[in-house]
């Protein structure tokens, strides 16, 4: 049965949720689910607005049909070519001939990469940076969002109602609980660490692309942002335009620690607890720590993006850092992280190798300072690494 949800008079969400999904993209856990939104305009002309992922298929259709009511379907509108929101392209020219493909070139070059049907050229509209589609009563726009996230994105503005199709930017992991307004749920405390896991994971990398993509916005006037995943914003859009902001500088949230740690047999989180704790004392709020063995680092990147300060506590291991800890860092850098400031906390019960390793990586790290000495704790910490502990603590204060 359809399940589509009405935003203006003429548009409409046809997407579905998935909130059995293991894993999106094959890497990240998405607890509270993911939405794929797709939209139609209900114009003279009919326009879809990207489609959906393989697995929420069926019901993708039906919406579709539900709302076209029977009229054929004119435009489809492809802004981005990621099979979670391509998948469908394929079934849905087969359902609906006619239509015509409206995108890039490198859209329509990834398309041949991703599917083997036969499209007529002809059915193809190719649109470049500023080009215009009208379609009755809208007029829509195109702009070129080169990685955010993948090279052939592009964004969509209906000039008629001030609405920006973002494609990837403005998401949010997190399926679409009945409501479809970011202003009808409690969005700060529901799902904004989601959307910062979201972005920080999926498009971190490509700070300066996102705000290259966020220059273009401000010249446009905007009253609604409809994404590709999550909810659709219509008020208080400064507050997450303000967030894309931070994240896209790699600017903090906040001035405090994270603390991401291994730990073997338990020491090296001890000497992590001991900082965490003098942090504490010397008046340090919202200190967060993680065992990195057992959370994700979709988690740990995320929350790196929020705080200002990174204490990394790790233990030598086969020569080197220990492996989740090794494979956190490598992740951090793969997204770009920068602009922070970081302490080190070693482990080893011999050849101890780990804080010399990790400096080395977050050295290559930009605008980004090692602060206090590193505290090298000899299998179990002691009194006297107490104290170089109270001692980093205070290097670390004096800085937030
Ligand atoms: Fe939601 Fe880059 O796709």
């Amino acid at each position: 049965m359809y399940n589509t949800k009405q935003i203006t008079n003429d548009l409409y969400w046809v997407g579905a949720n998935d909130r059995r999904i293991s894993l999106f993209e094959g890497v990240y856990d998405v607890p509270l689910g993911v939405s794929y939104n797709s939209y139609i305009i209900m114009d003279d002309k009919t326009v879809l607005l990207d489609t959906v992922d393989k697995a929420v298929a069926h019901q993708f259709f039906e919406n579709i049909a539900h709302v076209l009511n029977g009229r054929k379907l004119d435009y489809l509108v492809i802004n981005h070519m990621e099979p979670d929101h391509c998948a469908e392209i394929e079934n849905l020219v087969a359902k609906y001939p006619d239509v015509k493909i409206v995108c890039n070139a490198k859209t329509q070059s990834m398309i041949s990469q991703f599917f083997d049907f036969e499209f007529p050229q002809e059915q193809y509209v190719i649109v470049k940076e500023g080009d215009t589609l009208e379609t009755g009563n809208h007029t829509l726009s195109f702009f070129m969002a080169p990685m955010v996230h993948w090279p052939e994105v592009m964004v969509t503005y209906d000039q008629t109602d001030k609405i920006l199709f973002s494609a990837d930017a403005f998401g949010s992991f997190g399926a679409i609980d009945g409501n479809i307004f970011a202003d009808e749920v409690d969005f700060e405390h529901r799902y904004m660490d989601e959307a910062r896991r979201y972005y920080t994971n999926i498009v971190g990398k490509y700070g300066p692309q996102t705000q290259a993509l966020l220059k273009k916005a401000q010249g446009l006037d905007i009253e609604m942002i409809c994404p590709l995943h999550g909810y659709v914003w219509r008020k208080d859009l400064e507050v997450f335009i303000d967030k894309y902001q931070k994240w896209s500088t790699y600017e903090p949230e906040i001035k405090s620690v994270l603390i991401p740690y291994t730990s073997v047999y338990g020491n090296t989180q001890n000497a992590a607890e001991i900082l965490a704790g003098e942090l504490a004392k010397l008046g340090v709020k919202d200190i967060k720590m993680y065992d990195a063995s057992v959370t994700h680092p979709s988690y740990i990147v995320s929350d790196a993006f929020k705080y200002s300060h990174i204490v990394f506590a790790t233990t030598t291991y086969n020569m080197g850092i220990f492996v989740n800890m090794e494979n956190l860092l490598h992740d951090m850098t793969a997204h770009n992280i920068q602009n922070r400031k970081i302490a080190v906390i070693e482990n080893g019960s011999w050849a101890i190798t780990a804080g010399n390793l990790i400096t080395e990586i977050v050295s290559k790290w930009k605008n980004t300072e090692i602060i206090g000495s590193k505290v090298t704790i000899k299998s179990s910490a002691k009194q006297s690494q107490r104290e170089e502990l109270e001692e980093l603590a205070k290097e670390i204060a004096k800085t937030i």
